[in-house]
């Protein structure tokens, strides 16, 4: 790294989604500055295409005892309670500080709207704009960091490698793609915020960014990874021939929508006592259980028994796309498949965002500190992003400024790396990745998966190409971590589901930690 530019920062910032802009927000406050590394644009992010919500217990008959048992539940018996009750505890006040930089919720005769979604016991849910919550809050959050002196967004910056030595992390190594031409980014801390990995599957409601870098970075560099099979598939993702996956948010089964088969059978009540509004993993498998019995790839959202206006006026975003596509949604029976839509695990960090290796952090989707458990409770994951996102710069926050000497690291790029076909590479992880690692697993599928894996073993990471090479190398080192994880654990539990395994086993309450 000697002869490369280099900066020295108090925070590194990787990612610009909730969790990345919030840290950023947090460090200013406590007087430090930080840089933020995207490596396409701002908002290119999951939190801007969050649709339903943020939740948080802010209405009268709530409280946050009644949240903690909603997401314990969900979490179906392997979330960290403390990690909860801290994410309860202090949401609703990270939430309030939210509305006071600008953020805009919907309101009802002058009070927070809330709504609800699956497995809420209580009406908590914030959203904005009817169905554009995230959209709302990376505004704001926008807004916050392109104002603030202390903090800068540099787009465009592809990091190929965590610089880390004797298990202590020092800074990054970038690729500025507008200039083509390496840098490094030193840093007191180093925090990882780059989001999930839903691009791994053929089907997502994730954008295209979202590949699991972080997990991939944290893991080469020597880091802790947990969880790494608890995958939460989206029941509802609009499934039309040609259209993009497109989420249709839970929230319209929150205002009453129904599931039908494509016999126009209402089917949930059949499967859960809380029928559209069970938890995410049990409509998941009931849709599947439903698709393959009526030998259908689709189930239908109903919403024709709704009042049209509050349709249209509640969920406008979704009811302008399915527009597009010919269906008015308060008439036409809309046709939605599962889709994968968040990791509950990733890079294991404890309740102030320290991951295994010395000042490198995680926090918002990249992380697990076990809040989501084996299944992440609706319009959570928000809120996982403001509250650790903010207690990742509470240690850090007391440190001595960045500066001194830092060491210089050899970065070998390769110049001549293996001829693959990245794009081809990319759909056939995908394939198999929804094949043989999805909602449904087997032993036999998933070792298939991790032949293939091993067939492309040494390539993962590797740093030579542009970032669509790299990204693909970072989706082959996570998609092994998924199939690994799965593989080993022999039960079913929340987002993991083995055919040969289909009950949940006691001896299996514990967590699947992998380290290269
Ligand atoms: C949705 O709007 O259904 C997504 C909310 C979430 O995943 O938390």
């Amino acid at each position: 790294t000697r002869e490369l530019p280099r900066e020295k920062w108090d925070f590194v910032i990787l990612g610009s989604g909730i969790a990345g802009l919030y840290t950023a927000c947090t460090a200013s406050w406590a007087g430090r500055r930080s840089v933020v590394l995207t490596k396409h644009t701002l908002v290119d992010s999951n939190t801007d295409k969050a649709q339903g919500g943020i939740a948080a217990a802010l209405g009268d008959s709530d409280s946050p005892g009644l949240h903690l048992k909603d997401t314990l539940g969900a979490g179906a018996g392997l979330c960290d309670r403390e990690a909860v009750d801290i994410l309860v505890n202090e949401g609703p006040q990270r939430v309030r500080e939210l509305i006071a930089m600008g953020a805009r919720f919907d309101r009802q005769d002058g009070e927070l709207a809330l709504t609800r979604e699956g497995a809420h016991s209580r009406r908590r849910i914030l959203h904005a704009a009817g169905d554009a919550t995230g959209a709302e809050i990376q505004r704001v959050l926008n807004e916050q960091v392109s104002l603030d002196p202390l903090i800068e967004v540099r787009e465009n910056h592809f990091v190929v490698d965590l610089l880390v030595r004797e298990n202590t992390c020092y800074g990054v190594l970038a690729l500025d793609c507008r200039e083509d031409r390496l840098k490094v980014f030193y840093g007191r801390a180093v925090v990882l915020a780059t989001g999930g990995l839903g691009q791994l599957y053929d089907h997502s409601t994730n954008p295209e960014v979202a590949t699991g870098d972080g997990i991939a970075l944290a893991y080469r560099a020597g880091a802790e990874v947990m969880d790494m099979e608890f995958l939460q598939f989206h029941p509802t993702v609009l499934s039309l021939p040609g259209a993009p996956r497109f989420l249709i948010s839970e929230a319209v089964r929150g205002e009453g929508a129904f599931l039908r088969n494509r016999y126009g059978e209402r089917f949930m009540p059949r499967y859960h006592e809380l029928a559209e509004l069970a938890p995410r993993d049990v409509v998941v498998r009931a849709i599947l259980k439903e698709m393959a019995n009526t030998a259908a790839d689709k189930v239908f959202l109903d919403l024709s028994h709704l009042d049209p206006e509050m349709v249209h006026s509640r969920f406008p975003t979704i009811s302008r796309t399915c527009a597009g596509y010919g269906l008015d949604i308060t008439r036409d029976p809309v046709p939605v498949a599962p889709a994968a839509h968040y990791m509950m695990g990733g890079v294991k960090t404890n309740l102030h965002g320290e991951t295994s290796i010395h000042n490198l952090y995680a926090c918002g989707e990249v992380a697990c500190q076990g809040v989501h458990g084996a299944n992440r409770l609706a319009s959570n994951s928000l809120l996982d992003g403001l509250v650790y996102g903010g207690r990742t710069v509470e240690r850090v926050a007391g440190l001595p400024p960045a500066g001194g000497e830092y060491p210089d690291f050899c970065c070998r790029v390769l110049s001549d790396p293996p001829a693959v076909d990245e794009k081809q590479l990319r759909a056939e992880i995908q394939a198999i990745m929804g094949k043989y690692a999805g909602p449904a697993r087997t032993a036999d599928g998933l070792q298939k998966a991790l032949a293939f894996f091993e067939r492309w073993s040494g390539l993962e990471g590797c740093r030579a190409g542009g970032p669509p090479e790299m990204e693909v190398r970072n989706m082959l080192q996570v998609g092994q971590l998924v199939a690994q994880a799965a593989l080993i654990r022999t039960e079913s539990r929340g987002g993991h589901y083995r055919h040969d395994y289909p009950e949940s086993r006691p001896c299996w309450q514990k967590h699947v930690i992998l380290r290269r």
